[in-house]
C-alpha cells in the first residue's frame, strides 16, 4: 500500500485537528499506515491517499468522522492509572467535597475516559470514601471524543488482562461480577456513571457544574491552541473551589492562569478559584 502524500497527510492533520484536536506530527507520519490501513481494506481503497481523499469528500459524514476518530486516538487506559492520584482522591478530595457540599450531589466529571476504567476508578473511589447513602447521591460522567469507546465503556465488560491492570485483588472482589466474556462492575458502580460520546474542546452537555474534573492523558495530543480551549471548557464546567487532576506532565496552571497549582500528598492537581 502506497506511503501518505505530504498532501494528504496535511488533509487528514486539518481534518483530525478540526473533529478532535489533536495534533498529527508529521514524524509519526509512519506510524499512520499500520492505523489507516485496515480502514482503507474496509472502504475499498489501494493506497491511503485515496482513503484520505474519500475522507475529505465524507468529511461531514457522522461515520467516516467517528471511524477516522476511532483509528487514529490513543485509547491506552487502566483502573486507577498512576495509583497516586486515586489515592489522594479517596482519602482527601472525596472526604473534603463531601463535606463543603453537605446534602448536595456531587457530580464528577472524566473528561475523557476512554473505554471507561477512568469513571469506574472514580466510582470506586466514592463508595471506598463516603458511607453508602452519601455515595448514592453521586454521578460520575465519562465522556470521549470516539463513539467507540463510549460504546465499550457502556458495555462495562472487561477482559482478564484489563482486569489485570490497576485492579487490587479485594477491590476487584468487592466491585466486580464475572459475566461473559470477561468482567463487568457491580450495579451499585454502574448505576453512578454515565457515558456520552463529546469532544473535550466544545462543552454541549446540559449539565450543571462538576465539583472535580480527570483531564488526564489527552492534553498532551493537542497543540496550544487546543489546550487553552480545553481548559476553558473545564473552567466553565467547575463550581467555584472544584478540583482539576490533569495528566502527568499537563501543567492546567500553565495553560489556564486561572487555575491554582495545588500539592495534597505529595499530588499536583489544580483548583478553580473565585466565585464561579
Ligand atoms: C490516552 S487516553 C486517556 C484515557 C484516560 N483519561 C486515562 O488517563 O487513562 C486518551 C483519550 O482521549 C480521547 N480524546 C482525544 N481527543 C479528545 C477530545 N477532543 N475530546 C474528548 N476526548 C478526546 C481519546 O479518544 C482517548 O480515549
Amino acid at each position: 500500500m502506497s506511503e501518505l502524500s505530504p498532501y494528504s497527510f496535511d488533509l487528514l492533520a486539518r481534518f483530525l485537528k478540526k473533529e478532535s484536536g489533536i495534533v498529527l506530527k508529521p514524524e509519526k507520519s509512519y506510524s499512520l499506515r499500520s492505523k489507516l490501513q485496515p480502514l482503507a481494506r474496509e472502504w475499498g481503497y489501494d493506497g491511503l491517499n485515496d482513503l484520505v481523499g474519500h475522507v475529505y469528500r465524507e468529511r461531514h459524514n457522522p461515520e467516516v468522522v467517528e471511524a477516522i476518530l476511532n483509528a487514529l486516538t490513543i485509547k491506552e487506559t487502566s483502573f486507577f492509572r498512576d495509583g497516586r492520584p486515586f489515592e489522594v482522591l479517596q482519602s482527601h478530595v472525596i472526604p473534603a467535597i463531601a463535606e463543603e457540599r453537605a446534602g448536595r450531589e456531587l457530580k464528577l466529571w472524566s473528561a475523557a475516559c476512554s473505554t471507561g476504567q477512568e469513571a469506574i476508578s472514580l466510582a470506586i473511589n466514592l463508595r471506598e470514601a463516603l458511607p453508602p447513602e452519601r455515595a448514592d447521591q453521586c454521578m460520575v460522567v465519562g465522556t470521549d471524543v470516539s463513539q467507540k469507546a463510549i460504546s465499550r465503556a457502556k458495555s462495562a465488560v472487561y477482559s482478564e488482562l484489563e482486569m489485570q491492570r490497576g485492579l487490587p485483588p479485594d477491590i476487584r472482589r468487592r466491585y466486580f461480577e464475572p459475566v461473559e466474556g470477561g468482567y463487568r462492575p457491580v450495579p451499585e458502580i454502574r448505576s453512578m456513571i454515565r457515558y456520552r460520546t463529546m469532544n473535550v474542546l466544545e462543552a454541549d452537555f446540559p449539565l450543571s457544574r462538576f465539583d472535580l474534573v480527570l483531564c488526564r492523558n489527552v492534553l498532551i495530543y493537542f497543540d496550544e491552541e487546543g489546550r487553552r480551549k480545553a481548559m476553558d471548557t473545564v473552567h466553565q464546567r467547575l463550581v467555584a473551589g472544584g478540583y482539576l487532576f490533569t495528566g502527568a506532565g499537563e501543567d492546567a496552571q500553565r495553560m489556564d492562569s486561572r487555575f491554582e497549582r495545588d500539592r495534597i500528598d505529595g499530588v499536583q492537581c489544580f483548583r478553580k478559584g473565585g466565585e464561579g
